[in-house]
Parts: C-alpha cells; sequence; structure tokens
C-alpha cells in the first residue's frame, strides 16, 4: 500500500492533519491502536483558543462547532473568598470557545470518512522504517493479518506514550513534574456560572467548567498517586463545595457523574520534532499540564504549521517551511510551557507550602486581578497568541 503522507495516531493532531492535507489534494492514510469508539469517548481537553476555532473552520469541520460551541468572552479567578472576572473580550478583542476535545475527534472522524479519507483502527504493532531514506514505510498489524505502508513522510501524532519520538536519535528531552495531579468528573448537572472559574484555595486548586448548558466539567487538585476508588461522589461534590465556595454565595448545581478520571500533570518538550523523513506533532512531541487549557490548542498548532510546509513541499517543490519546522513550532511550545506551568504554579497548592509561599501565591493573583497589563499578559496566551507564520 502506498500514500504520500502516513499518519500514526487519530488524536486531534492525526486526524486533523489529514483533513488539512486532504483540502490541499495531498493523500494520507492514518492508523489508530484504539477503536473508533474508544477515541470518541475519550474525555479530556475542552477549550479552544480563537486560532484553534478558526483552523476548524478553515478544515471545514466547524459546523456543530459554530451551532454548540460554548464563546466565552470572560473567565473567573477565585481567591481568598471572592472571585474576579477578567473581561478577555476587553483585554484582547477575543475569547475562547468550550467545546469537547471528543467532540472535535467525532466531527474530524466524519469529515474524514465523509471525503473517503483511509482512516484504520484497531492497529497494531505499528513499527516505522527507512525513516532516514526518500521512502519511510511503516509496518502494522491490521485484523491479524500484516499491513506495510509506503509513504513520503511519516507523521507521528501517536501522543506521549506512542511509538514515533524514540526514533528521533540525539533528541534533547526536557521534563518537570508537579507534585499533584487532577481528578475531573463530567457532572449532568447545568454549570453553576456562564464561564470558567480557576480556584485557589488552602486546599489545593478547583476548577469549574463545561462541555455544554447541561453538563458541567469540574476539577480538583489531588495527591499524584491518588485513589480513584478513594473518591465515591458524595466526597467529590464535598470537596468541590469547599474550594469553589466564596463570600458572594456561589453555589455549586451538582448531579450524577458521567465520567471519573486522573491525569498526572508534567510539562515535556522533546527537542528536535524532526528527524529525516519522520515529523513529530501534538502530545508525541510535548506535554503541558492542563492548567491554561493549552494541550490540544498546541497539537491544532503544530498540523497547521505541518500542512502548509507539506504543502509547500507537494505544490511549490519547497523544503524551507519543512526544514524550519521544528524551530517555528518550538517557539509557541515554549511559549505555552512556561503559560501552563507559570497557571499551575500560581494556583496549586504545593505540598511543601508555608504561609510565606502561600501570600505570595496570593500575591500574584492579586497583581493579576488588579493590574491590567498582568490581565493582558493572562488574557493574550490564554486566548492564543497570533500564529507566526501564515503562509
Ligand atoms: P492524543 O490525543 O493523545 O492522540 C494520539 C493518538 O495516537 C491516540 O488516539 C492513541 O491511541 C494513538 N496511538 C498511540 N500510540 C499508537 C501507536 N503505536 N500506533 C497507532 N496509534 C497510536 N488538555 C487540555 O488542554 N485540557 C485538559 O483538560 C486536558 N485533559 C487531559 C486529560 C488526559 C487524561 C490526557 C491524557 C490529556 C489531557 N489534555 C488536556 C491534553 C490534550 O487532551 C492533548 O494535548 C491532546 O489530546 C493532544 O492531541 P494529540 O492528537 O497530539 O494526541
Ligand atoms: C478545561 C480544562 C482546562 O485545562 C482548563 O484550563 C479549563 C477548562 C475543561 O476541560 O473544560
Amino acid at each position: 500500500m502506498r500514500t504520500q503522507v502516513g499518519i500514526v495516531g487519530a488524536g486531534p493532531a492525526g486526524l486533523l492533519l489529514s483533513q488539512l492535507l486532504s483540502l490541499q489534494g495531498i493523500e494520507s492514510v492514518v492508523l489508530e491502536r484504539r477503536s473508533r469508539d474508544y477515541v470518541e469517548r475519550r474525555v479530556r481537553a475542552g477549550v479552544l483558543e480563537h486560532g484553534t476555532v478558526q483552523t476548524l473552520r478553515e478544515a471545514g469541520v466547524a459546523k456543530r462547532l459554530d451551532e454548540e460551541g460554548l464563546v466565552h468572552d470572560g473567565l473567573n479567578v477565585r481567591f481568598a473568598g471572592h472571585t474576579h472576572r477578567l473581561d478577555l473580550a476587553d483585554l484582547v478583542g477575543r475569547g475562547v470557545t468550550v467545546y469537547g476535545q471528543q467532540e472535535v475527534v467525532k466531527d474530524l472522524i466524519a469529515a474524514r470518512l465523509d471525503a473517503g479519507g483511509d482512516l484504520r483502527f484497531e492497529i497494531a504493532e505499528t513499527a516505522l522504517h527507512d525513516l532516514d531514506g526518500q521512502r519511510p514505510r511503516i509496518t502494522f498489524v491490521e485484523k491479524d493479518a500484516a499491513g506495510e505502508l509506503d509513504c513520503d513522510f511519516v507523521v507521528g501524532a501517536d501522543g506521549f506514550h506512542g511509538i514515533s519520538r524514540q526514533h528521533v536519535p540525539g533528541r534533547t528531552e526536557y521534563e518537570h513534574t508537579y507534585p499533584y495531579a487532577w481528578l475531573g468528573i463530567l457532572a449532568d448537572a447545568p454549570p453553576a456560572l456562564p464561564e470558567v472559574v480557576y480556584a485557589r484555595h488552602p486546599r489545593g486548586f478547583a476548577l469549574h467548567s463545561m462541555r455544554s448548558p447541561a453538563v458541567a466539567r469540574l476539577y480538583l487538585q489531588v495527591a499524584p498517586d491518588e485513589d480513584l476508588a478513594e473518591w465515591p461522589d458524595e466526597r467529590i461534590w464535598a470537596e468541590l463545595r469547599r474550594r469553589l465556595g466564596d463570600d458572594e454565595g456561589f453555589r455549586l448545581t451538582e448531579g450524577t457523574v458521567l465520567d471519573k478520571g486522573i491525569t498526572p500533570m508534567r510539562s515535556f518538550v522533546s527537542a528536535p520534532m524532526q528527524h529525516g523523513r519522520l515529523l513529530l506533532a501534538g502530545d508525541a512531541a510535548h506535554i503541558v499540564p492542563p492548567t491554561g487549557a493549552k494541550g490540544m490548542n498546541l497539537a491544532v498548532a503544530d498540523v497547521r504549521l505541518l500542512s502548509r510546509a507539506l504543502g509547500a513541499f507537494y505544490l511549490g517543490g519547497r523544503t524551507d517551511l519543512l526544514a524550519a519546522y521544528t524551530e517555528t513550532a518550538l517557539r509557541r511550545v515554549w511559549r505555552a510551557t512556561h503559560f501552563s506551568w507559570w497557571m499551575t504554579s500560581m494556583l496549586h497548592r504545593a505540598p511543601d507550602e508555608n504561609p510565606f509561599t502561600e501570600r505570595l501565591a496570593t500575591a500574584q493573583l492579586d497583581w493579576v486581578v488588579s493590574s491590567r497589563s498582568m490581565a493582558t499578559a493572562l488574557a493574550e496566551n490564554y486566548t492564543g497568541l497570533p500564529y507566526e507564520q501564515d503562509w
């Protein structure tokens, strides 16, 4: 079997790349380890930057996003008993859209299949070969039969636990793990406020978000080795009530828990993001902690760059954009890595917190909500910095 671009992984990065390439007349095949049902149900990110929404529109997959996505022109920061709203639209002239990652994935899968795209699920034993030459290959097992895909390029969009990154020799891996994790729930309960709330509390961080006017998404800071079995629903609600409470009478709306999980928190960057004819995109090359919701947005920014670089190669014979891919992508990655680390450190309670570090964190938050320049800096990053290179 032969294609132009072989893509490993049907997460947001792999699927969107396949769609953006197909719009330029470039063929691809996407190989995914999990089932279609599994990838469409995996509950993860939910906040889309302004540019991500634009990119999904350009990709022709934003019909449902435009109908059902919740446009937020502000966000709330809660600490020391008070809630402060940052007016994103007023600060930077743009907001964010709340729309679940699994909905983006469903829309992309539907669009690819409608257009006759080649997406293969439940693929085992994916292996990459000949990445240094002009004809890299992917071997795999599909329904117990061996398969082989000859490509011009291989894109590793196979997430943090994928196999692609290991094929970049001499790479440098930068890593930071945080001394906490997030316990997240999806609840059949109307969100208590129309915009996201980031809360710093002496008992730890809490986040109130949503997926629709009827479904809330909530997170609690927990220990990195926390056992989910120790958290029956009532304990989760009690902790959320405590940490999200304020002096202004905020009341959480509660309901049936639809999904529950623990997310470890780490920052990770692997450089370079390419080797020979292998290009990495999204979580395969970098991870940010979820505070600030940058993970999926970075994956989209990577494939936007890649689709333009591959387009310039196939349609214009240019190799300069491909050669510059790592450098261009990493500039945005490091900005988001810093932003996510900053948001995370400012809003969480470190296990070794003491009265001094607690006051410093509060002073920092106070600065963010009272200084227009600090609020603007947060808003610029949160809503997404403009793409550097739009060819
Ligand atoms: P992924 O979505 O991980 O997709 C990679 C795909 O590759 C997967 O479908 C995987 O099954 C497949 N794959 C892996 N190995 C192979 C192989 N060998 N062969 C074939 N296929 C393979 N971000 C936020 O912004 N906010 C959040 O609240 C948030 N919560 C998260 C919760 C969890 C539990 C996790 C894991 C991530 C979360 N993120 C969050 C991060 C965000 O979801 C990711 O940044 C985003 O999914 C990256 O997309 P991707 O396509 O690069 O990778
Ligand atoms: C959500 C996730 C985030 O990481 C965040 O910063 C805000 C909202 C969410 O899942 O809705």
